[in-house]
């Protein structure tokens, strides 16, 4: 695990592309939702990376890392993944380890290096209650920081085997309550910035 407080921008070389145009089409073709989401994660973390002014090499490294986020999962049971119900505690045990089988999967290349820290890290916490590590704040490298609220902003506003989607006002009174809690506070102003004009 990495645990400098920003992430480092390598810039992307084509043998990197080409590992990660072939791993997007595997994820799609094992799990079409995840794929889905991935994208769509992508580009929100994308616009929260610009509005940051972080520089484009960098903003492309985190919307590649947001649309690889949760790679781990096509290695967890769809039978668990689906459930239309609450899991049990040994099921979310289980749904837990998708970082660490993604971050496993991911490095095995070497290709994959620059988005490590967002496969393995997207479910710690602000406040120091996510998983695996229970990281806090900037012990959270800030690609992270910013695919953290892209994730859960998408995982809100879609369907889940177990709900419908929550509209974006339902979405953003989420966002605001976990801010400085759940998420960092000044990623969730930049991101709601950005969508303030939703309904
Ligand atoms: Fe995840």
């Amino acid at each position: 695990m990495a645990g400098s407080a920003t992430l480092t921008a390598v810039p992307i070389t084509w043998p990197a592309a080409a590992h990660w145009e072939g791993i997007s089409h595997a994820i799609d073709a094992q799990d079409p939702h995840i794929a889905a989401h991935g994208n769509r994660v992508g580009d929100y973390a994308l616009a929260i990376a610009l509005a940051l002014s972080l520089p484009p090499e960098t903003a492309e490294i985190i919307r590649i890392g947001a649309c690889l986020h949760d790679v781990g999962k096509i290695a967890i049971p769809k039978i668990v993944l689906n459930k239309p119900g609450p899991l049990t505690s040994e099921e979310f045990q289980i749904v837990k380890l998708h970082p660490l089988i993604g971050r496993k999967m991911l490095e095995q290349t070497g290709a994959f290096a620059s988005f490590l820290d967002i496969v393995e890290l997207h479910h710690e916490c602000h406040d120091g209650s996510g998983y695996p590590y229970g990281l806090t704040n900037l012990e959270i490298p800030l690609g992270v920081r910013i695919v953290q609220v892209a994730d859960v902003y998408d995982a809100l506003t879609s369907t889940r085997p177990y709900r419908g989607p929550l509209s974006h006002l339902e979405a953003v009174e989420i966002l605001q309550r976990g801010s400085g809690l759940q998420w960092d506070p000044e990623i969730i102003r930049v991101f709601l910035s950005l969508v303030k004009n939703r309904v």
